[in-house]
């Protein structure tokens, strides 16, 4: 079952995505993106089995690419006992649905094309994250038609941006 991630929730989804991802995962530059800036809590998901045990879990950021609104996926990460299930599909199709519904416009995310390609997402070319990024993991996904038209630069952190109010512009 898939829910909106709660504050109780928090250590079971860290305790999964050490389990799933090489030690240090927080020193990656996207985490740079994420410190200190709050997450797009209606976009963050858990899924439990009928035991209560998480199997899988998204969240997600507000960043800036050239200065526009952008949702920064990740981390994304199923349990290893529960992969090729469909639940990692799940977990993204639901949340960048809502994302939409919430009129969200853009996604982007550094990750492994070949997976992310089957949801829609393509390099993203002139879109720039700190190095060492490879620029071929760079991925972009618009939620509105055009929306990554003429959107180039840097990803910034939300929390450097001069008069970030709305996450929907
Ligand atoms: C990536 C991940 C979230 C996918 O979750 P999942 O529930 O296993 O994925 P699904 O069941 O929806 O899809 C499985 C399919 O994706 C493929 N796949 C999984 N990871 C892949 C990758 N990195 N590159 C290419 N294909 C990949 C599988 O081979 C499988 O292919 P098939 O449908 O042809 O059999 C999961 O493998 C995971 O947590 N990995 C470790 C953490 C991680 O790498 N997170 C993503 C960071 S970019």
């Amino acid at each position: 079952m898939l829910k909106i991630e709660r504050p109780d929730d928090r250590w079971e989804v860290e305790t999964l995505y050490d389990l799933s991802f090489a030690p240090g995962r927080e020193l990656l530059s996207s985490y740079r993106l994420r410190d200190g800036v709050k997450p797009v809590t209606p976009l963050c998901l858990v899924s439990r089995d009928e035991s209560g045990i998480v199997g899988g879990a998204i969240r997600y950021w507000p960043v800036r690419v050239g200065g526009a609104p952008t949702l920064l996926l990740g981390p994304v990460a199923v349990h290893p006992t529960r992969q090729g299930e469909g639940l990692g599909a799940l977990l993204i199709q639901s949340s960048l649905g809502r994302a939409a519904g919430l009129g969200h416009a853009r996604v982007m995310l550094v990750g492994d094309a070949p997976y992310y390609r089957r949801f829609g997402f393509e390099r993203l070319d002139g879109v720039e994250m700190p190095p060492p990024t490879n620029p071929d993991r760079v991925l972009g996904l618009e939620l509105v038609p055009a929306a990554w038209t003429g959107i180039s630069g840097p990803v910034t952190s939300w929390k450097d941006a001069v008069g970030a109010t709305s996450m929907r512009a």
